[in-house]
């Protein structure tokens, strides 16, 4: 719907404080994922060495491998640095594509930014880092902004990937690719079933913007209820509007909740023999690290899953807790993850640690 696609664009302007967008570059999907993989599929391409490769953060939303498998592609991972808060850095992406490189041609780089499943939010300085390395390598941008109206962390804000392009010299802001993604799904309305979302485009040959269109065309076309939702999720009501208390009050009250729950959990985490959680700054999720002690790391051997699952498996038996396993693709560290939604209620997230608690300490801890 154009009046949609020229409300996303008057928003993206208003959020990124004046740098201009345009409605014909901006294009509705049945999600984020839907719109992730019309992208994908047109990267795809070659085999062997000349197969397309995605450079993808580890930790990455669980749902990305599977997609970029699906559509063809090989996943590049590059590790985000745990100790420094899950950062993104610049020595690893090097790293990450020198080793890739004689095995794919990476084409793209794919940023969850705030981050699924860490919680991590970039600065400035570090989207900038990343804008050159995706420049000097020639990646195309996919960064995955869906979290954007969940930032909590004291003193943090989310600046989109956009707004310091543009900020950045000519050779960068005219030539450097970039897809934007946002979800109705996974803002803060979290209206998953209504199945919309956005990209916007950014200095893509207009060719390839035809076969986006194209594409996106042929594909699920988002429902018009989820084009109305995502139009009242950019155009929020105003003051004087009848449900502007109702809902200002709403918006608060979860962002509040998101916060207070990030700090009780990561709290109530570090304070677990064996774990250990990095403070989150963003979206829904603590991936919190964790020492499984030998008996379960022996018994997930024999039974030929991941120690983490297994884990997870046993609390839901044990204490009827579901928590998701970290299952880092590819993790060779020896350490172990769980990832932990906090968008519930305060009461729903201390029955959950309550649970974790009693199931950690009663013999699924491994000794310091
Ligand atoms: C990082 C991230 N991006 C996007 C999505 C959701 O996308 P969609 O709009 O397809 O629901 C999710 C949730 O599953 C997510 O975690």
């Amino acid at each position: 719907m154009l009046h949609v696609r020229q409300s996303i664009a008057d928003f993206i302007m208003r959020r990124d404080f004046g740098v201009p967008s345009y409605a014909k570059d901006v294009f509705i999907s049945a999600g984020f994922q839907r719109a992730l993989m019309v992208v994908v599929k047109l990267l795809a391409r070659g085999e062997g060495e000349t197969q397309t490769g995605v450079l993808t953060p580890m930790p990455c939303p669980h749902t990305l491998p599977a997609l970029l498998d699906d559509a063809g592609v090989k996943l590049v991972p590059y590790q985000l640095i745990e100790d420094r808060g899950w950062a993104v850095d610049l020595d690893e992406l090097r790293r990450a594509l020198k080793t890739a490189r004689g095995h794919c041609k990476p084409r793209a780089i794919y940023i969850s930014n705030p981050g699924n499943p860490t919680g991590h939010v970039q600065d400035w300085k570090s989207i900038e880092e990343v804008i050159r390395f995706a420049a000097a390598e020639r990646l195309l941008l996919l960064v995955d902004e869906v979290y954007q109206d969940s930032v909590y962390g004291q003193g943090k804000e989310c600046i989109s990937y956009k707004r310091v392009l543009f900020e950045m010299d000519k050779e960068y802001s005219e030539t450097v690719e970039l897809f934007s993604f946002h979800s109705l799904s996974s803002a803060m309305m979290g209206e998953c079933a209504l199945r919309a979302g956005y990209m916007e485009l950014v200095n893509i040959d207009p060719e390839v913007m035809h076969f986006v269109d194209t594409m996106l065309c042929t594909d699920i076309s988002a429902p018009v209820t989820g084009q109305l939702a995502l139009d009242l999720m950019v155009n929020p009501p105003k003051p004087g509007d009848l449900s502007y208390e109702i809902y200002t009050q709403e918006i608060l009250l979860t962002l509040a909740t998101l916060s207070q729950n990030a700090q009780r959990a990561q709290e109530f985490l570090n304070g677990l023999p064996g774990m250990s959680c990095q403070p989150a700054m963003g979206g829904i999720y603590l991936y919190p690290r964790l020492r499984l002690p030998s008996e379960i790391i022996e018994k997930a051997k024999i039974l030929e899953v991941e120690a983490d699952v297994l884990y997870c498996q046993m609390l839901l038996e044990e204490k009827g807790v579901l928590l998701g396993a970290g299952c880092q693709y590819g993790e060779t560290t020896g350490n172990h993850h769980l990832r932990l939604c906090i968008l519930v209620l305060p009461d729903t997230l201390e029955k959950v640690l309550a649970g974790l608690g009693s199931f950690h300490l009663h013999g699924h801890t491994s000794s310091p």
